[in-house]
């Protein structure tokens, strides 16, 4: 972030103020209002957040208009292609794609932390089976708070480290704790001899009664799923982690945070709402009623998995995700999946109809992600828990950024007051 010496000038009645003008490495220009409240007694207002930058950050830049991803400086479609989930982790925390001896190093400190404490399990029988895992996720993450005692201290850089390393190790398996749980199959443990999403599909999949071979094209589709999810700039998920963090909390508390934002189906819920919205549609001839529910303001129902805060061209991550969908269903021999055909003349008709393309909605990132989730056996509940795996690292990367960060603060933003101004107290005899 570098001065301009370029200022804003705020002109309010016969007052003027200077505002310092900050460029990035890459996108716009931010004026820097932090003094302002002090200088001119008022407040910016800017619920949402849709033009405010809350940090500076160097590990993931968007640009909206172009279909631009970068992750450190690397497009998304190259890290989907020619990199690995584990590998793109270590980028993200650490900045540089590593030696092929510090990946090794890495991804052995991960899988050496795959397992969770054994009395962890018991948390699971507490909750009902029919529980919708994510609200498993967000009771055992936040209750490994109550286990690593040895992690908590975010002052301590090897603190710091142990916890992040055990987050990435450990959530693929509470993932798959809560899917077997919610199936009423036994938990099955994390195997050292097997890479990432290998391990989370066994996990998942398995049964005692047999041996289980993983499918590498399916394990090659996991991975890349994993990758596309990883990091997303200052998101609402990633923004609650950042919040939560900014007082201090302990790491596994903020995850659970971000679990808790990521649920929500405007957010990381929407893969699951997009499939079940494909499924409610059912077969091409049902499209248009759908399209026309979409955009009528009456009608609560959105097309999910369209539309996004920041892209407003393409989401880069749906371009991978459509071409993938493609190559699993064909490779696993169900090219002719009528979902997949439903979601690509949805897709058309959205990307011709005027009111798509006047608001700028395509599809993103959680439009077609659910179709392969589902060609791999994944009922749509476990979509964003799979969703949430994958963002673990892109949380804790900005978590680490910003402890690391000399000018962190508590995040504490103002409002605009809208309620009663002061009155006195009436007692009730006289109300
Ligand atoms: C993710 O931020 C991230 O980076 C998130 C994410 C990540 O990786 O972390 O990319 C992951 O969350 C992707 C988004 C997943 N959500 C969905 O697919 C849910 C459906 N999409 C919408 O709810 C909506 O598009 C949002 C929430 C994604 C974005 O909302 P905005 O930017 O606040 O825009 P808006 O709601 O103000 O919509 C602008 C207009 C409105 O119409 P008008 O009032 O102008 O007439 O577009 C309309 C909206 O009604 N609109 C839609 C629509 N999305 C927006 N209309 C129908 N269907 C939709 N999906």
């Amino acid at each position: 972030m570098a001065d301009t010496n370029k200022t804003a000038t705020l002109t309010i009645g016969n007052s003027s103020y200077d505002l310092p003008i900050l460029s990035p490495t890459e996108g716009p220009d931010v004026i820097d209002v932090r003094k302002l409240y002090g200088q001119a007694d008022v407040f910016t207002y800017d619920p949402g957040f849709t033009s405010t930058a809350s940090c500076d950050s160097a590990i993931t830049f968007i640009d909206g208009e172009e279909g631009v991803l970068l992750h450190r400086g690397y497009p998304i479609d190259q890290l989907a292609s020619k990199s690995h989930y584990l590998e793109v982790c270590y980028l993200l925390l650490y900045g540089e794609l590593p030696t092929a001896a510090q990946l090794e190093d890495f991804e052995s400190r991960v899988t050496n932390h795959t397992m969770v404490h054994e009395q962890m399990h018991r948390f699971f029988t507490g909750f009902r089976r029919d529980a919708h895992p994510m609200a498993i996720m967000t009771g055992v993450v936040g209750a490994m708070s109550a286990f690593y005692h040895d992690s908590l201290d975010i002052q301590d850089p090897w603190h710091r480290e142990v916890a992040s390393i055990r987050l990435i190790a450990k959530m693929p398996t509470i993932a798959a704790m809560a899917f077997k749980y919610s199936v009423g199959q036994p938990f099955v443990y994390p195997r050292n001899d097997l890479d990432y999403a290998s391990n989370f599909l066994r996990m998942c999949f398995a049964v005692p009664a047999e041996e289980y071979e993983v499918n590498p094209i399916l394990a090659r589709a996991m991975d890349r799923i994993f990758t596309l999810h990883a990091d997303h700039e200052q998101n609402a998920s990633t923004s609650t982690v950042r919040l939560a963090s900014s007082s201090g909390a302990n790491p596994f508390a903020c995850i659970a945070a971000g679990i808790a934002c990521l649920w929500g189906p405007a957010h990381g819920g929407a893969n699951q709402a997009a499939l079940e919205s494909l499924k409610e549609i059912g077969t091409p001839d049902r499209i248009p009623e759908f399209i026309a529910r979409a955009k009528d303001k009456d009608d609560p129902f959105r097309l999910m998995g369209f539309g996004h805060r920041v892209y407003k061209n393409f989401d880069p991550r749906a371009t991978v995700m459509k071409q993938s969908a493609d190559e699993v269903l064909e490779l696993l021999g169900v090219e002719n999946n009528p979902l997949l055909q439903v979601a690509k003349q949805v897709e058309k008709t959205a990307l011709e109809d005027p009111y798509f393309i006047e608001r700028k909605l395509f599809p993103n990132v959680d439009f077609y992600s659910g179709i392969i989730l589902e060609a791999m056996g994944f009922p749509t509940s476990m979509f964003t828990p799979i969703f949430a795996v994958s963002r673990t690292v892109g949380w804790i990367s900005q978590w680490k950024e910003m402890i690391e960060d000399p000018q962190m603060k508590i995040g504490r933003p103002r409002q605009l007051y809208t309620g009663v101004s002061a009155r006195e107290y009436v007692d009730v005899e006289n109300r």
